[in-house]
């Protein structure tokens, strides 16, 4: 493509999203190990979460985000994909990639890809995303974030199975109009920290000698430590790499994984309540799709309006984190 012809600007077009419809309360948590509502609510603001039945995987909340956006936008939402990217940690299978899966379930002339950030998966996948159309190498591509983590937590170990929940996101990143889409990306990680948060593979340990063990491993303090930090330096990294100012920000969507690591978060940057979206009450952590589906709420409940400037951060395993600024258009397909 002539560098005249490459688009100006790039951002998100369309969203869609899927939460399976098991919903599992702390009470019912509390059956199976020892803990109780009031020290999950107080800890982390969880009240309940979404879980996957025993025959959906990733792929199947893939499809079905993929369905809503379908739903809301027409099928044209899809004409034209050249790209899938999954961002997951929990794949059906390391090959074929879900995303592949995802390619041939809806037809499409696509390349097809798996991408694993741990929970900031789905903005470096929107950041690739950025990249491939903003070069030319790609016209537009269908970013997934799915995630099937109760299949992978330790239901013995009440000290991570209280966190996490099942979800999926659907998003397109195309051309938008001058003055739309995305204004900067943050990328990072520091795999000093990986012995604080993994899960096994194909080794039986981490280059530094820390042997993994079969299910999902978190030191929840050490992770809390990092996460308040990171959220505070990604957010200010993203604002000036846009040129912008905390004030110039309609609503910061962080990633829904602990409220008190939001709240935290939002207190050191001194961002007033209304600014800032929060529904881990009712999902968990769904990992690289918990932004997506906050995202999702706020559309819906008209906390988005076309022009916003909004503000993405996220951290997980790696240890990795990723934030980035995008001006929301509301496109007519
Ligand atoms: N119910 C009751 N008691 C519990 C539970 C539970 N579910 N879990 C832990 N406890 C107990 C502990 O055993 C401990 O008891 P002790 O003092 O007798 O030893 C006590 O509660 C306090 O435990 P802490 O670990 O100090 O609790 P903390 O206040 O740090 O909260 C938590 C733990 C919620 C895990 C917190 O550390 C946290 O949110 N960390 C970040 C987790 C996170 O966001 N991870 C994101 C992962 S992203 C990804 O990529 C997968």
């Amino acid at each position: 493509m002539k560098p005249s012809s490459l688009p100006h600007a790039v951002g998100l077009t369309a969203l869609g999203t899927y939460v399976p419809s098991k919903v599992v309360t702390n009470h019912d948590l509390a059956k199976i190990v020892d803990t109780n509502d009031e020290w999950v609510v107080s800890r982390t603001g969880i009240k309940e979460r979404r879980i996957s039945e025993d025959n959906e995987f990733v792929s199947t909340l893939a499809f079905r985000a993929v369905d809503n956006l379908v739903q809301k936008y027409g099928s044209a939402v899809l004409e034209g994909v050249d790209l899938v990217i999954v961002a997951t940690n929990t794949p059906d299978a390391l090959f074929p990639s879900t995303a592949a899966l995802v390619q041939s379930h809806f037809g499409l002339k696509a390349g097809a890809f798996d991408l694993l950030a741990a929970c900031p998966g789905w903005i470096y996948a929107l950041s690739a995303a950025h990249a491939y159309v903003k070069s030319g190498v790609c016209k537009k591509v269908l970013t997934i974030g799915s995630e099937v983590l109760s299949k992978v937590v330790d239901w013995t170990d009440r000290t991570t199975c209280v966190l996490f929940g099942d979800g999926a996101c659907a998003a397109i990143v195309e051309e938008v109009p001058d003055g739309y889409g995305f204004k900067s990306f943050v990328l990072g990680s520091d795999g000093l920290g990986g012995k604080h948060l993994y899960m096994k593979c194909v080794a039986p340990s981490l280059p530094d000698g820390t042997m993994i063990q079969d299910k999902l491993y978190m030191n929840g303090r050490e992770v809390f430590k990092f996460a308040v930090r990171i959220m505070e330096s990604a957010t200010i990294q993203a604002l000036e790499k846009a040129d912008m100012k905390l004030e110039d920000i309609a609503l910061f969507i962080p990633h829904q994984a602990n409220y008190r690591i939001i709240d935290a978060a939002r207190a050191y940057l001194k961002l007033p309540l209304e600014k800032v979206m929060s529904n881990v009450e009712r999902y968990g952590n769904t990992s690289t799709a918990s932004i997506g589906i906050a995202m999702q709420e706020a559309l819906d409940t008209n906390r988005i309006k076309d022009g916003d400037d909004l503000l993405l951060v996220t951290f997980g395993a790696g240890l990795t984190w990723a934030s980035g600024v995008v001006r929301w258009y509301h496109k007519s397909f």
